[in-house]
């Protein structure tokens, strides 16, 4: 973990209310797809934690979703202004090579698997994508993604794809889910776990500290409590008691 101050060099609008964010420095310490950073936005006392979305040598990539004062004020920003992080957050995903990836995005959990995507296709492994969100205004980067993965969507409201949940979609498409990597809504992932337990899960919790001091993040996990910020953000599907 490491306290940085980073530059934004992009910070553009991708749907309504989803916002990509460049930030460029010492991200040195970032070396898993699937951590995340925490951003101090004065004058709020708690942190902001984001995933990273991707990353390379001396920059990284946010993508967040305006949802309260922190990402509005974020969302106001401009390239050239600097944002105070803590960098090098959380475990990330493991990810195998040893099977069929499947990577199943809910709404905003898309955001770490840009990350996921590059690591594969420079491993030549295009992986199956499953991306669901409420309607087609909500799903992000398509052109992108279609590019890296074998991507299948889905929306509450049929606008895009097919009309449903990701586990709709699985069924209807009738697609193979060997391993999975999943981000998203707490019901999404809960009812992945369940019908398919062969995966990860990269949780989401209010956070204290974020760096595994204060205990205000800790989920029930079958191996005893766990914290989202130390443990997680991912842990295996089987092991979260949801
Ligand atoms: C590990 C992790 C990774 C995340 N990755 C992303 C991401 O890549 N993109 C994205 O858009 N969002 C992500 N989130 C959710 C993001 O943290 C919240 O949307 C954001 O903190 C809201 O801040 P706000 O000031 O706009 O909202 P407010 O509601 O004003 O925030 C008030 C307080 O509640 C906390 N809070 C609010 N919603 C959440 C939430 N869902 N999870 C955790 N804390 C919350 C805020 O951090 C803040 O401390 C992630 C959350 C976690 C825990
Ligand atoms: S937020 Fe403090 S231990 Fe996780």
């Amino acid at each position: 973990m490491k306290d940085v101050k980073l530059t934004i060099t992009l910070n553009e609008k991708v749907s309504k209310d989803i916002f990509l964010m460049k930030l460029e420095g010492d991200v040195s310490e970032v070396k898993n797809c699937g951590e995340f950073i925490n951003i101090t936005l004065p004058p709020h006392y708690l942190r902001r934690p984001i995933s990273v979305s991707n990353f390379g040598p001396g920059y990284i990539e946010i993508l967040y979703k305006v949802l309260g004062q922190g990402t509005k004020e974020m969302s106001l920003m401009t390239a050239g202004q600097s944002l105070k992080c803590l960098v090098g957050l959380g475990n990330g995903f493991n990810l195998r090579t040893d099977i069929k990836p499947t990577l199943i995005a809910g709404g905003i959990g898309v955001a770490p698997f840009f990350a996921v995507l590059k690591y594969y296709n420079e491993k030549g492994i295009k992986p199956q994508m499953i991306y669901g969100a409420r309607s087609k205004d909500d799903l992000v980067l398509l052109d992108k993604l279609a590019e890296m993965s074998d991507l299948h969507l889905c929306t509450d409201d049929g606008s895009c794809g097919v009309k449903g949940t990701v586990l709709d979609l699985i069924k209807e498409e009738n697609l193979s889910v060997d391993y999975y990597y999943a981000c998203g809504p707490y019901r999404m992932l809960e009812n992945l776990a369940k019908s398919y337990p062969n995966g990860e899960v990269s949780l989401e919790a209010r956070m204290g500290c974020g760096f595994g001091a204060c205990m205000g993040c800790s989920i029930k996990t079958t191996k005893g409590p766990k914290r989202v910020c130390k443990e997680g953000p991912v842990f295996a599907a089987s092991e979260v008691e949801f």
